[in-house]
């Protein structure tokens, strides 16, 4: 007799997935342990679909987030910017004003509000689905009151003031975005990777705005880009306080901060 885990796993393999088994039992859960929406997973997968697409959802800083074809899929590594702001601003019940640009699902907003029940935010997103989907997001998780999320331009005609300004910006070099898997250059956004030709544009229209903005900035960036994105923050007269590591030891994080700010 067939066993549809078996099977399954037997397929996602000849196509090359890494972790068969396991998303093989991911999807089959999903499914409800219905087999004709279990094959329609499975076909899906085969064809290299990122199973968050599939499911609908991803785990982030232990809370859940929809997803869906439009927005990018929470990363573990940019889990290093909660880390971060933990640690540079320990009074978590201090009403701190936080914006985060690049919004996506919304999870690095949603991830700092749960942690600061005193905190307020912003998230802005120049992609309509991402505004759509990181609202919905914030509805879910009981955190709408305190966080709103808008359509815009990076920090383009914002006014107020941020005591964090968060971000994971596009920082994927052009040239690199045709080696990445399947998963990523088939489904995910491009506008939520591409970095232009060195990854940098977009911290290079993020640092002006930054030093504008005040407060202190917490940027995600790709391997090998610290110096280059530290000389960007320094070039636009920010302070880079310090940069802060990912689990695998990669710099992952610029912490920057006005000078103004620290006087
Ligand atoms: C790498 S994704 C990060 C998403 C989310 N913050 C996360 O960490 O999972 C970058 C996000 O920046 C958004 N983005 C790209 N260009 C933008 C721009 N000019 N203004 C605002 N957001 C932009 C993309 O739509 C995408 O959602």
């Amino acid at each position: 007799m067939s066993d549809p885990l078996r099977d399954a796993t037997a397929r996602l393999a000849a196509a090359g997935i890494d972790n068969p088994r396991l998303d093989a039992r991911v999807l089959w859960q999903a499914a409800g342990g219905d087999p004709a929406r279990f094959e329609t997973f499975i076909i899906r997968r085969a064809a290299r679909e990122p199973v968050a697409y599939i499911t609908g959802q991803k785990e982030f800083w232990s809370l859940s987030f929809a997803v869906s074809p439009g927005v990018l899929i929470p990363r573990p590594d940019t889990e290093t910017i909660i880390d971060a702001v933990l640690a540079d601003f320990p009074d978590r019940s201090a009403a701190l004003r936080v914006l985060d640009l690049g919004t996506g699902s919304g999870c690095i907003l949603a991830a700092l509000l749960s942690e600061y029940p005193n905190a307020s935010g912003l998230g802005i997103d120049s992609s309509q689905i991402a505004q759509n989907i990181a609202a919905g997001n914030l509805e879910r998780l009981g955190l709408a009151e305190r966080g709103s999320v808008r359509a815009g331009n990076w920090a383009e005609n914002l006014d107020g003031s941020f005591d964090i300004i968060v971000s994971n910006p596009p920082y994927i070099r052009t040239a690199d975005i045709a080696a990445l898997e399947p998963e990523v250059k088939d489904f995910e956004p491009a506008q939520a990777l591409d970095g232009g030709p060195d990854g940098l544009d977009a911290v290079r229209v993020l640092a002006p705005a930054l030093k504008k903005l005040g407060g202190t900035a917490f940027i995600e960036i790709g391997a090998g880009q610290a110096d280059s994105a530290a000389a960007v923050f320094a070039y636009a007269g920010l302070e880079v306080l310090r940069i802060a590591r990912d689990l695998a030891g990669v710099p992952r994080i610029v912490i920057a901060g006005t000078k103004k700010q620290l006087e």
